[in-house]
């Protein structure tokens, strides 16, 4: 009996100097975020993680429609549960006094929308009251930023409405304006949306925040504060004790990093385009054509760095190179599916490395960054998969799982992304 009670001591003693502090405090512009199934999240879930990567495939299927790949909106037939995207999540203080708000990154949005008190249909219980706040003030018609609203409408009080569709999810949200304090800065007469109407189950439960490029974004909205400079390390997904940091401004940034010219697509102005011009399996670059990865403002094509895509979608030419190559290198064992992957393999093999060469930046994937292993029938797959082919889709994404455990900066006055290793902590 009593043996049994130190062992359950010493495992709590041990549960306990393995976990981490939740609300230790941010230092000044650098903020810690979340994984989504973090210990430190109120979203996790009893789902594996590993399930919820096969789903993502909704999320691919927005950006493409935020390309202009596909038409305005994209049919997105999810109904396997919910589909948890974006995945990373930070502590944003909206208001006077602040109310805490569990935020996810979005690097491929521009406005911040927040469930409102009163919201039908929104899935949270922590909601912002804007009432209880003496800074808050609802934004009207002809108010500069309802322009830079998504499908902006004029209210019948005269403020200024937007509808958007994120996902499968669909959301109606009014315009206000608030103090938000990230950590110790503070940013006056911060617009987002206050959600007064809710649909669908991709949306994050408590909001979101774009870091995007467009002018509702907070990088656009902070610029006399950040420079429309930012750098995040994403935490790995595998554990659950672990937070990353979202540093803003160019103080403390890494000097020494490589980097490869940020690319603009004045209609796609939110999304962060580079330029990938090839891809190495092992040391063999691999043939795919031009057009695969081709930079087009036209259409949209092209390769972004999304935070709130999991696995990296590659168009199917480039993928289907990328897979064939990696597979024959792959010796004495066959490749099988599982759900989303087509290359997976069970037991232990050897695999070889993935190189992504960007104009000016070669970034090879350690094997957490290219591997995502299943318990089920103990399977290691190639966590890339194909855009998906009922859309004709042109755009390449370079996803969270690749980023994992690396500092990721966006430089937008110099112009240039910059990549280098990194354990978050
Ligand atoms: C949003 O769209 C719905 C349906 O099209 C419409 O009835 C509503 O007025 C719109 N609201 C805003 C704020 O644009
Ligand atoms: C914020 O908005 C209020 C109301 O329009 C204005 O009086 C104030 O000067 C603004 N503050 C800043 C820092 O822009
Ligand atoms: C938590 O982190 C520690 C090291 O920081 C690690 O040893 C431990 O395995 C982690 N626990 C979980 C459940 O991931
Ligand atoms: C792979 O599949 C081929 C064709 O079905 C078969 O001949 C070969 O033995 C398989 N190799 C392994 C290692 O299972
Ligand atoms: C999974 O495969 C590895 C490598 O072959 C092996 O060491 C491990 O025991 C396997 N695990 C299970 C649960 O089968
Ligand atoms: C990237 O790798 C390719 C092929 O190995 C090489 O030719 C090129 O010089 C490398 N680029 C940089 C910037 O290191």
């Amino acid at each position: 009996m009593r043996s049994h009670l130190l062992i359950l001591l010493i495992s709590l003693l041990i549960l306990k100097s393995e976990s981490i502090n939740c609300n230790e405090k941010s230092h000044s512009s650098d903020l810690r975020v979340f994984h989504i199934n973090s210990q430190c999240s109120p979203f996790k879930t009893s789902v594996s993680w590993a399930d919820t990567l096969l789903q993502d495939k909704a999320r691919f299927l927005y950006l493409s429609s935020l390309a202009g790949v596909t038409k305005s909106s994209v049919p997105i037939a999810s109904g396997r549960g919910i589909v948890q995207s974006p995945t990373y999540i930070v502590r944003a203080n909206i208001g006077t006094p602040a109310q805490a708000m569990l935020v996810a990154l979005d690097t491929s949005n521009d406005a911040a929308w927040i469930p409102c008190s009163g919201c039908v249909g929104c899935s949270s219980s922590v909601l912002f009251d804007p009432s209880k706040s003496s800074s808050s003030r609802t934004l009207q018609c002809e108010a500069p930023q309802c322009k830079q609203a998504p499908n902006p409408s004029c209210t019948v009080s005269k403020s200024c409405g937007f509808n958007m569709t994120y996902g499968g999810s669909a959301i109606e949200a009014y315009l206000t304006q608030d103090t938000l304090t990230l950590a110790t800065d503070v940013i006056p007469n911060y617009t987002f949306g206050c959600i007064n109407k809710a649909s669908g189950t991709s949306l994050p439960a408590q909001g979101l925040m774009g870091l995007g490029r467009g002018p509702l974004s907070l990088i656009s909205q902070s610029q006399n504060l950040y420079q429309s400079t930012f750098s995040y390390c994403l935490p790995n997904s595998k554990s659950s004790n672990f937070s990353g940091s979202l540093r803003l401004g160019p103080k403390n940034q890494p000097i020494r990093i490589k980097t490869t010219p940020l690319l603009k697509n004045p209609r796609r102005s939110s999304l962060y385009y580079v330029n990938l011009v090839g891809i190495r399996v092992g040391n063999k670059i691999v043939d795919i054509p031009t057009s695969a990865l081709a930079f087009d403002p036209a259409t949209g094509a092209g390769t972004i760095f999304d935070s709130g895509t999991v696995y990296t979608r590659l168009v199917e030419p480039a993928y289907v190179a990328v897979r064939n190559e990696f597979r024959r290198r792959v010796k004495n064992a066959n490749a099988t599916s599982l759900g989303g992957f087509d290359t997976c393999y069970s037991g232990s093999v050897v695999f070889p490395s993935v190189t992504f060469m960007f104009a000016g930046m070669n970034v090879t994937l350690p094997p957490d960054n290219l591997l995502i292993h299943s318990s089920a029938g103990n399977l290691s797959c190639l966590a890339m998969a194909a855009a998906p082919t009922n859309v004709n889709s042109v755009l390449n994404v370079i996803a969270s799982m690749q980023q994992q455990n690396h500092r990721v900066l966006i430089d937008v006055p110099n112009s240039r992304l910059g990549i280098s290793r990194e354990t978050c902590t």
